[in-house]
């Protein structure tokens, strides 16, 4: 598939790698329409010009509201990414992490975008040739002990593409998946490590798209995933700094 010409919806759109995909699909003759919780962000994203709706994925209501409104003013959507997340890091073993912050953490990363995935499908059936796309993360093949439930539900999204992408084999709609490494936006700031800048991991993941790779990221990344098979020991001390 080639991105130009196409009603493309991106979650997570107003900061870091979203916000990044947003301007680039857009520059690229794209009518992209951005997610994000009510607010600033939003509310900046909408003076750049695109499209925009509130969408707390933590929220069913909101999601139920989101779907309802691109189905009101959009005849058909030809891409989504699930692409908001939020990575929370705490040691487990030194408290109990409250319930409430496991389940919003669990609903924002993996059952929110489930339910919005599931919403969106008639819209993207409406296209001749729609794309799924969901940003998950090298932790989702390897968990990190300082991020134990963003990495489960990560893991559980990596599931949820695969599993996907066999129930839609037989119709227009594929499923991929997309890796960053560690990259240089909010959701990373403040820690001390090699990142990557987020429009030059878009730049180079976006023709993998096009071509359909089941998972589009890095060569580094690519690398980490075979770690985690055959050499997970290895993957374990690269995550640990060691
Ligand atoms: N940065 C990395 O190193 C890295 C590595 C691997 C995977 N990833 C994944 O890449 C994706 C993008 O992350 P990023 O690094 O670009 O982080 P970011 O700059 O912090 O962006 C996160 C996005 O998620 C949205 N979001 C947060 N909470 C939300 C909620 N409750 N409902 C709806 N949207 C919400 C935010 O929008 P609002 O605040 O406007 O709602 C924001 O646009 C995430 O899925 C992340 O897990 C990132």
């Amino acid at each position: 598939m080639q991105f130009n010409d196409r009603t493309i919806v991106i979650t997570g759109g107003t900061s870091g790698i979203g916000q990044c995909l947003a301007r680039t699909l857009r520059d690229r003759r794209n009518e992209v329409i951005v997610l994000g919780r009510a607010g600033e962000r939003l509310d900046r994203m909408a003076e750049e010009g695109f499209a925009t709706v509130p969408c707390d994925l933590g929220d069913p209501s909101s999601i139920e509201n989101a779907a309802h409104q691109l189905a009101q003013r959009w005849s058909r959507v030809d891409v989504l990414f699930n692409n908001a997340g939020v990575q929370y890091n705490y040691d487990l073993t030194s408290e109990v992490l409250p319930v409430g912050r496991i389940h919003r953490e669990i609903d924002i990363d993996l059952s929110g975008q489930i339910l919005f995935t599931q919403l969106m499908l008639p819209l993207l059936s409406r296209s001749d040739c729609a794309m799924i796309v969901n940003t998950t993360s090298g932790l989702g093949a390897y968990p990190k002990a300082d991020g134990l439930v963003y990495s489960a539900a990560k893991a559980g999204m990596r599931s949820f593409t695969v599993g996907l992408r066999n129930v839609l084999r037989s119709t227009p709609i594929r499923v991929l998946e997309l890796i960053p490494p560690v990259t240089d936006t909010g959701m990373t700031a403040g820690r001390d490590e090699q990142k990557m800048d987020p429009q030059a991991f878009v730049d180079i993941t976006l023709p993998q798209l096009e071509r359909e790779r089941k998972i589009a990221t890095t060569g580094q990344l690519r690398f980490f995933l075979l770690l985690t098979r055959s050499i997970p020991g290895l993957a374990r001390r690269i995550l640990e700094g060691k």
